[in-house]
């Protein structure tokens, strides 16, 4: 496929579709010999974990493993090098990713996937190993769908990719932002205050929703079930203070609102003094939990098993208890959404 278009014309990617290895006779497959591992998209701790795992496991099953630094681009550049058992030492517990990440606009155009597939042949990748989210699972798709395979390992603190339950990084920003919380709630006591604290999540409420049980939130925000700042927020908390409360902890999913906003409009409305925090970055680093690091430990040992039976164009899954895979051309037409029932849960208890 990538053959074909060395000629200077550019793949009408859209139209394609990448193969699907179960279809395929096992003989017909290419041997592997080299892994290409990158990290792509917003870093999420436990991304070297991942990686650590990857190479680890890809090493001592016979394989050479490429480590691509700052994603696509770095691909696209040719920033590739062979990494070893020892060249992954102390990485386990470390926030961020040593390989480094960017958003790259260069592979959402043809020609950036047609030179990404040409380095992949250049420096010997026969499997490129992706860890992020979505729009970097979209870049490794386009690259299967020229016929590089690849594998996606889900690194998002969001956990808003729809084939899996679980993304690597999201235990570890929840606890963070669960701890600042307790922090705020702290102040918020003493002074009598509302706080009105911002979390992440792109257009997804998962780290809003469970921070905001774990927290006894008054009031969480969700994209997922929009709602009306006079009707619901601050009638919540009107009703709060004539039952005897004091204090309030609004949480805000960034998709669902600005923090200064609301808090702004709270304080208008109610004369409670109202102020916005804006977790922010803070969210994305720091050493990974134990659950993050197992999940990014298992999930790239299932990577490289993966490879091992020549299941290609997957994506890393856990699903119903169990690490899984599935077909990348499905994973990314898959939806999810939070539950209306897990929204009412999350409102018996505030
Ligand atoms: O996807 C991870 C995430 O942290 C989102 O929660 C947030 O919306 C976005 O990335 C922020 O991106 P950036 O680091 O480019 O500002």
């Amino acid at each position: 496929m990538y053959e074909e278009y060395t000629n200077g014309v550019l793949p009408d990617l859209k139209s394609m579709t990448a193969p699907n290895y179960d279809s395929i006779n096992k003989k017909d497959i290419p041997e592997v010999h080299g892994i290409g591992i990158l990290t792509s998209g917003g870093d999420a701790p436990g991304m070297n974990a991942t990686i650590r795992a990857v190479v680890r496991a890809g090493t001592k099953a016979g394989y050479k493993v490429y480590g691509i630094t700052r994603g696509y681009h770095g691909l696209w550049k040719g920033e590739i090098e062979e990494l070893g058992t020892r060249s992954v030492s102390e990485t386990l517990q470390r926030g961020g990713t040593f390989l480094m990440t960017a958003r790259s606009k260069t592979f959402e155009t043809p020609e950036g996937v047609l030179k990404g597939a040409k380095m992949c042949k250049v420096f010997g990748i026969d499997v490129l190993v992706v860890i992020g989210g979505d729009g970097s699972y979209r870049g490794a798709r386009d690259l299967a769908r020229l016929g590089i395979p690849v594998i996606g390992l889900p690194g998002t603190i969001d956990n808003d990719i729809a084939s899996t339950e679980y993304t690597i990084g999201y235990d570890t920003a929840m606890n963070t932002a669960m701890e600042a919380i307790d922090k705020l709630r702290d102040t918020a006591s003493s002074h009598e205050r509302c706080s009105v604290i911002e979390v992440m999540g792109r257009r997804a409420g998962y780290i809003a929703l469970n921070v905001g049980i774990a927290t006894g939130a008054e009031v969480i925000m969700l994209p997922e079930q929009p709602m009306d700042i006079d009707k619901d927020v601050i009638k919540i908390i009107l009703d709060g203070r004539n039952r005897g409360k004091r204090h309030y902890i609004v949480i805000v999913a960034e998709g669902a609102g600005n923090a200064t906003e609301i808090a702004q409009k709270i304080e208008a409305a109610t004369g409670i003094e109202s102020r916005p925090t804006i977790l922010g970055h803070l969210q994305r680093g720091g050493s990974p939990t134990l659950r993050d690091r197992t999940m990014a430990s298992l999930m790239g040992i299932h990577a490289i098993e993966c490879i091992q039976k020549q299941r290609m164009n997957r994506l890393v899954v856990y699903r119903n208890g169990i690490i899984d895979d599935v077909d990348i051309e499905e994973g990314l037409n898959m939806k999810k959404t939070i539950s209306e029932e897990d929204i009412a849960r999350a409102k018996l208890l505030s």
